[in-house]
């Protein structure tokens, strides 16, 4: 078992507040993605689980334990830095054994069994004798994550583990991490900056901004209920579009006022100000029927067997997708008309997410 629940955990950098009273709880076998921009406090709150941050306000447990001041040592806890943090001059095999030898009284023939192991899984078992110089990035980075495996530590924290390698072995080692997790059953928190890779390796996705938590759930529910407008354009590539809209009463339901635009909504919006948020899967071009509105075209680009397209409606812009065939011309003005019935609203006052539509 590995359950790690954070209670109010806060940061402060010589009195200058970095992450504010966090709470997460971590279910065992879990694995938890921390993402947000750079700088937003995920390394600080990784660091301060690892035990390598003093804790400044709030409670860290692990299996129910209170360990907010607990030496690193004794957290049962192994990490992979986005630098790898090999020792240069030991061998692949070495710089696993190292830790194992230090820290535990296993005996030689158990150390040497878990690397074995540990480098099965991996694919490493025939660069147990290279040294760090003679392995690639990739290479290097199995290393890592091998050291960390023979530890057998409750609980894995990953900080941009994959950042430091191009874009194909990326994909492939997120492929691996995801089958490690499951086939070993590990408890992870990994952090990165990257939504796709927390969108795809995360069974909960936890988003940080300001080092104020501000969603934690399922990929998907991410996706498709945001809590707020920095969790909406935060996921999902191109950003979702914010028009900005006013609201009024009309009826039982109520209308929908955007400087180009007025459409009737059935529901009623707790808000006079209101962001209504589409992806841009959910912009629709018309060429023949009329839409709600229409817009210019600035900018159109493909991408694979689709294209992007940047309109300008008013004063906002908006990025529509679409098959290529139907890609629009840049310069060209063009009708058209959202998905209302998957689109969002956001209160503009303070950015929180609607309850409907
Ligand atoms: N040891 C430190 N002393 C002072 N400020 C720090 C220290 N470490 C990080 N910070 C600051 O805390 C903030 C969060 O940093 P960090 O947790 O590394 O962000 P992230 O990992 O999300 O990029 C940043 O503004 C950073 O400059
Ligand atoms: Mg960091």
């Amino acid at each position: 078992m590995a359950e790690v629940v954070l209670q109010g955990v806060s940061k402060a950098y010589a009195g200058r507040p970095t992450v504010h009273a966090v709470d997460l709880t971590i279910a065992d076998k879990e694995f938890m993605v921390l993402v947000g921009p750079s700088g937003c406090g995920k390394s600080t709150t990784l660091r301060m689980v690892a035990g390598l941050e003093d804790i400044t306000a709030g409670r860290l447990l692990i299996d129910g334990a209170d360990v907010t001041h607990a030496a690193p040592q004794k957290r049962d806890i192994a990490m992979v830095f986005q630098s790898y943090a090999l020792y240069p001059h030991m061998t692949a095999f070495r710089n696993m054994a190292f830790g194992l030898l230090k820290t535990t009284d296993l005996g030689k023939a158990e150390v040497d069994r878990r690397i074995r192991e540990a480098a099965e899984i991996l694919h490493i078992g025939h660069l147990l004798e290279r040294k760090p110089n003679q392995l690639s990035g990739g290479e290097r980075q199995r290393v890592a994550i091998g050291r960390a495996l023979v530890r057998q530590p409750k609980v894995f924290l990953f900080d941009e583990p994959l950042s430091n390698l191009d874009a194909k072995l990326r994909t492939r080692m997120r492929g691996e991490l995801k089958r490690l997790h499951k086939e070993l059953g590990l408890t992870v928190i990994y952090v990165t900056h990257d939504q796709i890779e927390a969108m795809t390796l995360g069974t909960r996705v936890a988003i940080l901004s300001e080092g104020r938590l501000q969603q934690v759930g399922a990929p998907m529910e991410l996706y498709m209920h945001p809590a707020n407008t920095f969790v909406a354009t935060f996921i999902g590539t191109p950003e979702m579009s914010l028009l900005r809209c006013a609201v009024r009463p009309e009826g039982n339901g109520s209308l929908l006022q955007h400087e180009r635009f007025l459409t009737a909504l059935p529901a009623r919006p707790d808000a006079a100000e209101v962001f209504l948020g589409v992806r841009p899967e959910e912009i629709l071009i018309s060429q023949s029927a009329e839409g709600i509105t229409r817009g210019i075209v600035e900018r159109t680009e493909l991408i694979g067997s689709e294209a992007l397209a940047e309109i300008l409606i008013g004063r906002d812009r908006v990025v529509a997708r679409m098959p290529i065939s139907e890609a629009p011309e840049s310069g060209e003005e063009v009708s058209l008309t959202f998905d209302f019935g998957r689109a969002r609203l956001f209160d503009a006052t303070n950015g929180r997410a609607l309850t409907s539509i």
